[in-house]
């Protein structure tokens, strides 16, 4: 596994297992301890997937050193402003299991974001979280919220992927020296992407699948990516990504991919309403 570096001078692995729409009770259970047992070290879970037990279940019994694995997880809605993000944050370490998260973030740009930040913020301080982050910020966004910030996030998970660039946030956030991590970074299995003819051109020439070439693409951009799969095959290939290089050529041909346009806008009222409606828990 490769490494990047955050800007408060931690490390997190380049790719990281998503968990997002699995069960818990069994099914993320066995997917993260399959994710282990194939080399990822990082899991990408939140209190919306309402698989953190899972996924602390299948850290203890793996058998590996809690420190080797990083975790992400993600503080809902329902639990932002200060008081309320205090108690979900302690509820996340309770659900996994573990005495501190490496990275929490906010997982939806609503409600009393900032009120929540300063919760992250304490947590950091009181060792509970090594590194805080944002997730869903566009640029308006972070021009909104970013003022009320006394730790600068590490990361904004946002969806990307060929189609899906982000080129005018990922400038935004780089001046910020802020890590851009890909959710959908396989466009969530989108077969127009995984079928697109210069993905497959490009997969035939470095004898790998259009998974592979996407996966390599996001790393060479400098980007975390979260990929998704309960399929032991695929859950394995989307880490054999390090023992070839995309020319710079072959960069600017899936670059020239970009749509300009992704599934989710962070900023359309609908969602926030539809999210915000979203209870996790009484
Ligand atoms: N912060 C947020 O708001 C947010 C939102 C969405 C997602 N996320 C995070 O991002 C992660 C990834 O998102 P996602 O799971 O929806 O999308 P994804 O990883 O882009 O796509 C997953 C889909 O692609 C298939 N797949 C996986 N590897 C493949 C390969 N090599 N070739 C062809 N198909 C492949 C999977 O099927 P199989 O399982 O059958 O392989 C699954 O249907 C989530 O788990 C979550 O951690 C965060």
């Amino acid at each position: 596994m490769k490494y990047f570096k955050l800007n408060n001078n931690t490390t997190i692995p380049a790719i990281g297992f998503g968990v997002f729409l699995i069960p818990n009770n069994g099914p993320t259970y066995d997917a993260t301890l399959a994710a282990l047992k194939a080399g990822y070290r990082h899991i990408d879970t939140a209190a919306g997937y309402m698989n953190e037990s899972d996924v602390g279940k299948a850290i203890k019994d793996s058998g590996i050193d809690r420190q080797k694995i990083y975790i992400t997880s993600k503080l809902w809605l329902q639990d932002y402003g200060y008081e309320n993000a205090k108690k979900g944050i302690d509820t996340s370490l309770k659900l996994l299991g573990v005495d501190y998260i490496d990275l929490y973030l906010l997982h939806q740009p609503y409600g009393d974001y900032l009120g929540a930040w300063k919760a992250l913020e304490e947590a950091v301080e009181e060792g509970k979280i090594k590194s805080i982050g944002i997730s869903n910020i566009t640029v308006n966004l972070w021009h909104k919220f970013k003022d009320g910030m006394t730790i600068k996030p590490v990361v904004n998970q946002v969806e990307f992927n060929p189609f899906t660039q982000q080129k005018e946030l990922r400038k935004v956030m780089a001046e910020n020296d802020i890590r851009l991590e890909a959710w959908y970074p396989l466009g969530h299995g989108n077969k127009d992407l995984l079928e697109n003819a210069t993905i497959l051109h490009l997969a035939e020439k470095y004898h790998k699948n259009a998974g592979q070439i996407i996966l390599r693409w996001i790393y060479q951009e400098g980007v975390i990516s979260l990929p998704k799969s309960t399929n032991p095959e695929r859950m394995k290939g989307n880490i054999e990504i390090f023992d070839f290089e995309l020319t710079q050529e072959d960069m600017l041909m899936i670059q020239a991919l970009d749509t300009g346009k992704a599934t989710h806008n962070p900023e359309d009222p609908v969602n926030e309403t539809r999210l915000m409606a979203l209870k996790i828990h009484d």
